[in-house]
């Protein structure tokens, strides 16, 4: 059987230590923990349920727009080059592209190895000819890729509007590197447009409560990563829509007053209290774009769906 190679990031980085930024979040007067740890093996799981949901219309239109323009968006990528694919989950939008684009290599980044390891033995072996890497990496603060891997004839893909996850600044931070990456090729990204307020709410405060789930899982997930003993039923998933940073906020709100331990240091919530867990920007195609030149960007090609709920860019 074809095995795709792996690599995580103790291989080739100095592992900046996450029980430290997980620690340092929690002791803030304003606490918080970051987005990247929604993704556990269970919050992989869950965001995958997310974006079946009617509700969540990111994935959904940016599939409907992948579709749509396949051939122009060919005609832009070039063929047969590799793919490196940023925040890879399941692969699924990657591999709307594989054919259309005659991939020859395909580099999966995922903050979660584990899932990876679930989602590419199949795809491997569903395209034998194309060479698949895994890698486990935690872009949020630095991106470099391993020099194993090279960037040449290789476009970049940052699909699902991650970006919305970093600050306007932070973004700023982590394209350039990916500039200085992509060589003689270029960046396709999507991201989420602004909208309405309803539209906004019903997608990261779903009836179903799945959003619920995957926020709350985060607790669960700092248990295992630090050791700590959250009790998710002392807190509720809750969002705000910040008019003034155009994005939505998640929060976990603790329901009664609760402490959490671990083994170097505690925190007492009040009733009330906050927990940051996830920023969503939203952008719009001006301010998108004046990113992305602000990151050594020039030439743009944009293809947006009929309501103009999101938009999928080409950046080289
Ligand atoms: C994967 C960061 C794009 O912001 O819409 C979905 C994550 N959070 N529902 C998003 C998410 C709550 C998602 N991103």
């Amino acid at each position: 059987m074809l095995e795709p190679n792996y690599l995580t990031e103790s291989e080739f980085h100095d592992s900046s230590s996450l029980s430290n930024e997980i620690e340092e979040g929690l002791l803030a007067d304003s606490a918080s923990i970051s987005p990247k740890f929604l993704y556990d093996i269970l919050g992989s799981h869950l965001f995958t349920a997310i974006t079946l949901l009617p509700e969540y219309y990111p994935t959904k239109t940016e599939k409907d727009i992948l579709n749509t323009y396949q051939s122009q968006i060919a005609d832009s990528l070039g063929l047969g080059k590799g793919l490196i694919d940023l925040g890879a989950g399941n692969c699924q939008k990657a591999e709307s592209l594989f054919k259309s684009l005659d991939i020859s290599s395909y580099i999966a980044i995922d903050f979660s190895i584990d899932y990876l390891k679930e989602i590419l033995p199949q795809l491997q072996n569903k395209y034998p000819k194309i060479r698949m890497y895994g890698i486990g990496m935690d872009f949020s603060h630095q991106f470099q890729l391993p020099s194993s891997i090279s960037t040449l004839d290789t476009n970049f893909f940052y699909p699902g509007s991650s970006i919305g996850n970093f600050t306007p600044i932070e973004a700023q931070h982590f394209l350039k590197q990916v500039k200085l990456q992509t060589h003689n090729a270029g960046l396709l990204i999507g991201v989420d447009l602004m909208k309405d307020d309803t539209v906004l709410m019903d997608a990261y405060d779903d009836p179903l409560k799945l959003t619920a789930a995957f926020n709350l899982n985060i607790l669960r997930s700092i248990n295992a990563q630090i050791g700590a003993n959250f009790d998710v039923t002392h807190f509720k998933h809750t969002i705000k829509i910040n008019h003034k940073l155009q994005r939505v906020e998640l929060y976990l709100e603790a329901l009664q007053n609760t402490t959490v331990n671990w083994s170097t240091g505690e925190r007492s919530f009040r009733k009330g209290e906050l927990i940051h867990t996830e920023n969503s920007h939203k952008y719009s195609m001006q301010s998108i774009k004046e990113l992305l030149s602000a990151c050594g960007f020039n030439s743009f090609e944009t293809w947006t769906d009929s309501k103009n709920y999101f938009a999928l860019i080409y950046a080289i």
